[in-house]
């Protein structure tokens, strides 16, 4: 096992009803006044964000709303929540939504105390503070709930690009199942993906005597309670079960419980950045039409431990004769798995009506490598030229 640190000092409030607390917790937490940050008004049709306010009020505790976080969440509104928090004197941000509601609060909450440009943090400098935050989410899919980590578009040049900060983590959180009965069923399948997807980034990098068998085991539980319960979100969509599997999965797969001493890749997530910055793509979709490609393309590093993925996440047999063949066999069934999901498993699948040249490729790959200034990967370093290979 290598080294590793591990923080993730969230508070978790998980079950029916849990909404209610969120005034009293906030109070708890020394709050005096709050942002409430969200996105294009679902928290408010669904009647959450009245449960909040009166939470709030009976708290004793004022408050301010910004709505309008769009997925793939926009930089200018990240500004305008920092003019606003300053403005208003708020001491701690309340965002209630899916992830993209919670990056853009992380955002505002990193850029108020700070003098210079919110947009530093996404370009290479690590913030030093940040007021405090919490969430209500109503999406399972991101684990920015719990995560380190937020992702943010500029709308000049649509660069979408992410922070990894310790003061991303969130004081609390507060997640109901049947907050996400309401979803339209095409967020539920991409939010099945991402999750799936942040314990992929992580179990699917090279073991170089770097095994992690503990890390691994909880890993290939979450995967395949996830591949288990992630259809019956679909089929059935207030199985408060299925839901409630799903939603602590999504936490405890981006929280990095799941990369703990062991390497990780990230690729397919960098890969799908440049996509949601260029196209507006949800991110799962996006994570699923790039996926299978890119585990083509980086297989023969270490076959032995794509047909462990193979064995012990999907249940096939082992190919002792021909691993490779084993390994192959578990990338169809987890491509078979999203189109059951009716997730896209190509670019062309998720963008028909968008011509791909050459030319998209190679622009897509020029950014996904920083312009030239990084290699992204861990199974195997990726470059422009592999990237334009697996697009
Ligand atoms: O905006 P509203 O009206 O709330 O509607 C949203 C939005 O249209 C809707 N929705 C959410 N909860 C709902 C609901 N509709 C009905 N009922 C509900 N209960 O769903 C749509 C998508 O919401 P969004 O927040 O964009 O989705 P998601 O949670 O998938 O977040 C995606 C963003 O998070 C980033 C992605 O790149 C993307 O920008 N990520 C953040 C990460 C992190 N912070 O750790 C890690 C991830 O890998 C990811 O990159
Ligand atoms: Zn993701």
């Amino acid at each position: 096992m290598n080294n590793f640190e591990f923080f993730s000092p969230t508070k978790v409030i998980f079950g029916k009803g849990v909404e209610e607390k969120v005034g009293a917790e906030l109070k708890a937490w020394g709050a005096t006044k709050v942002l409430i940050h969200f996105g294009g008004g679902s928290v408010i049709r669904s009647g959450l964000m009245a449960r909040v306010e009166a939470s709030l009020n009976e708290a004793g505790l004022p408050f301010v709303s910004l709505g309008g976080a769009l997925p793939n969440p926009r930089l200018s509104l990240v500004y305008e929540g920092i003019e606003l928090c300053r403005k208003e004197g708020v001491d701690f941000v309340l965002a209630i939504g899916g992830g993209s509601a919670v990056d853009s609060a992380k955002g505002i909450a990193q850029g108020v105390p700070y003098d210079g440009d919110v947009w530093d943090f996404y370009s290479g400098k690590a913030p030093t503070t940040a007021l405090p935050h919490a969430n209500i989410i109503t999406l399972a899919a991101t684990g920015s709930e719990t995560s380190n980590s937020n992702v943010i578009t500029k709308e000049e040049g649509m660069l979408k690009r992410g922070c990894n900060t310790d003061w991303n983590r969130p004081r609390f959180t507060l997640m109901n199942p049947e907050l996400l009965y309401t979803l339209p069923p095409y967020q539920t399948s991409c939010g099945v993906v991402d999750i799936l997807m942040h314990t992929f980034e992580r179990y699917l990098s090279p073991n170089t005597g770097d095994v992690s068998e503990v890390t691994d085991r909880i890993a290939e539980a979450i995967m395949r309670t996830v591949i288990q319960y992630g259809p019956v979100c679909l089929e059935k969509p207030d199985d408060y079960t299925a839901r409630s599997e799903v939603m602590w999965a999504g936490s405890i797969s981006h929280n990095h419980m799941t990369g703990l001493g062991r390497k990780t890749d990230w690729a397919s997530h960098q890969m799908e950045h440049e996509l949601g910055g260029m196209y507006d793509v949800a991110h799962g979709a996006g994570l699923a039409a790039v996926w299978g490609s890119w585990a083509r393309y980086v297989c023969d590093e270490d076959v032995m431990r794509f047909a462990r993925f193979a064995v012990n996440v999907w249940g096939l047999n082992m190919n002792y004769d021909d691993p490779k063949e084993t390994a192959l066999a578990g990338i169809v069934a987890a491509e078979d798995f999203f189109r059951k999901m009716e997730m896209p498993v190509s670019i062309g699948e998720m963008l028909p009506d968008v011509t791909i040249t050459d030319e998209t490729i190679e622009e897509l790959a020029v950014k996904c490598t920083f312009f030239g200034k990084r290699t992204i990967g861990g199974m195997k370093r990726l470059g422009k030229e592999d990237i334009m290979a697996i697009l």
